[in-house]
């Protein structure tokens, strides 16, 4: 399966309501079996707006952080496991594997939002869902979707 659908996006309403359509879509197994979520983009490109619309699709109010001092967050609601990685701080991919990101991406059960992803290009798994963020203005971006694998 292979599709790319170009969404412009107007402000950051916009872009959050886009993290909601997408978990909504994964709840609603439009995309396959594919639980990954893969977000790229520029530092202030809108890629933890996109993950605060996605984890309140999945019932998690608690504040959601741009994790600049964290890795990883974990949740853990209705029987399943969600993570939210920004590996920004990582100098290189063996030290993902290091930490673990070998079993998550392996678990086919959790739920997993990963930004600047392109750090661990070589280790993500084929079939995933991945979101380019491109900033073309102050308040409007190209979000460009591949569904993969
Ligand atoms: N259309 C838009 N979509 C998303 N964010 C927007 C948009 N227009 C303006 N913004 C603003 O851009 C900023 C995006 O910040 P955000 O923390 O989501 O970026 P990020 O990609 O996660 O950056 P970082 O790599 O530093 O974590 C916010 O201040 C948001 O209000
Ligand atoms: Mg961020």
């Amino acid at each position: 399966m292979k599709s790319e659908e170009i969404i412009i996006s107007n402000s950051s309403k916009n872009t959050y309501d886009f993290g909601v359509q997408i978990a909504k879509g994964i709840k609603n197994g439009i995309f396959g079996k594919r639980r990954l979520v893969c977000l790229q983009g520029i530092l202030g490109s809108g890629k933890t707006v996109f993950a605060k619309g996605f984890l309140k699709e999945f019932g998690i109010t608690t504040r959601i952080l741009s994790p600049t001092f964290t890795i990883s967050k974990t949740y853990e609601i209705q029987e399943k496991t969600i993570w939210h990685f920004d590996l920004y701080r990582m100098l290189d991919a063996s030290d993902a594997m290091a930490i673990g990101m070998k079993e998550v991406l392996s678990d086919a059960n959790a739920i997993v939002l990963i930004e600047w992803s392109e750090k661990i290009s070589e280790f993500l798994p084929s079939k995933r869902i991945d979101v380019r963020i491109e900033v073309i203005g102050d308040t409007s971006r190209e979000i460009v979707l591949n569904v993969l694998g």
